[in-house]
């Protein structure tokens, strides 16, 4: 099977890409950093395609989806998986980086889907699908947690996105997946201290944490058998349905978060 994945450069698409070529898939990498791609290309017996892509380029992403036919003739699962948060309160979000987290996140998906999706309907059926597109959003879709705002919000539009898709397009046997990580050992959260002054509790303070290999099983196992949404935390799926229920008895489990950011960043 061909897999397209964005954000193959470090953490799950990395390691997706690892486990994915693994099983004998041919693979599209992509990512700004293509250095890394090449060096990862090469890990793996550089028989797959690099494209240096940045999501947040409309063009780039028509570009990757046009090589990937060009190269491999098919796309069986493109994975929306690049992406970036920081943590920052929402009212201190300049509006540069509301657009920016939207252009990378959310746009990046769409437009990487408007690119792919009209070609996947015009793919042969093959066990049993044209096609998959699967997102990789997170469990902050479901509930957002503070300093988290923006990059929450755009993990539940990658959720609405999913859900109105596979609707559409089940009858047409394009499946459509959203992925559900919580904290998950990458370098998002390197990255996201970056550009922010707050540091977030290392160990996610007695939040549910978990590795990446767990999620990629998770996601290897939903791209062999579609299904509409993978939460490879079990309980986080309870927990985000729970505060959905009970938002009062949310906020208050996250003020006791907050308080612990607040502790790991007295200037905040
Ligand atoms: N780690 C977690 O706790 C967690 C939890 C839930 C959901 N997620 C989601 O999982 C996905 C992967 O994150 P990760 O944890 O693996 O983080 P990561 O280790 O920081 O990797 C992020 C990947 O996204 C790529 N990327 C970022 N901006 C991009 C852009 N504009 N264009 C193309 N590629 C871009 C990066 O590549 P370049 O920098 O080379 O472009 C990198 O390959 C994200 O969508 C994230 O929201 C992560």
């Amino acid at each position: 099977m061909v897999v397209v994945i964005t954000g193959a450069s470090a953490g799950i698409g990395k390691a997706l890409a690892q486990a994915l070529n693994a099983r004998g898939a041919k693979l599209v990498l992509t990512a700004r950093r293509v250095e890394r791609l090449t060096e990862l290309n090469q890990s793996l017996g550089g028989q797959h395609l690099v494209v240096a892509t940045d999501v947040a380029k409309r063009e780039d992403c028509y570009r990757l989806i046009e090589k990937s036919y060009a190269r491999f003739g098919r796309i069986d699962t493109l994975v929306c998986n690049a992406g970036y948060g920081f943590y920052l309160p929402v009212h201190e979000t300049s509006p540069e980086q509301m657009r920016e987290i939207f252009a990378t996140n959310v746009f990046g998906s769409t437009d990487c889907i408007a690119g792919a999706a009209p070609r996947m309907l015009k793919q042969e059926v093959r066990d049993g699908y044209r096609g998959q597109v699967m997102l990789v959003s997170s469990f902050v879709a479901r509930r957002a947690v503070p300093y988290m705002g923006a990059y929450s919000a755009t993990k539940a539009a990658q959720l609405s996105i999913a859900e109105a898709m596979r609707v559409e397009l089940a009858d047409q046997g394009i499946a459509v997946t959203s992925v559900h990580p919580i904290m998950t050992a990458t370098d998002f959260g390197k990255t996201a201290e970056t550009i922010g002054p707050v540091k977030m509790p290392r160990s996610g303070g007695d939040m549910l944490k978990q590795s990446v290999e767990h999620v990629v099983a998770r996601m290897i196992a939903a791209i062999e058998r579609p299904r509409q949404e993978v939460w490879p935390s079990r309980p986080s799926r309870w927990v985000a349905s729970l505060a959905t229920f009970v938002p009062r008895l949310a906020d208050w489990r996250l003020g006791k978060y907050l308080t612990a950011i607040r502790r790991q960043s007295p200037s905040e």
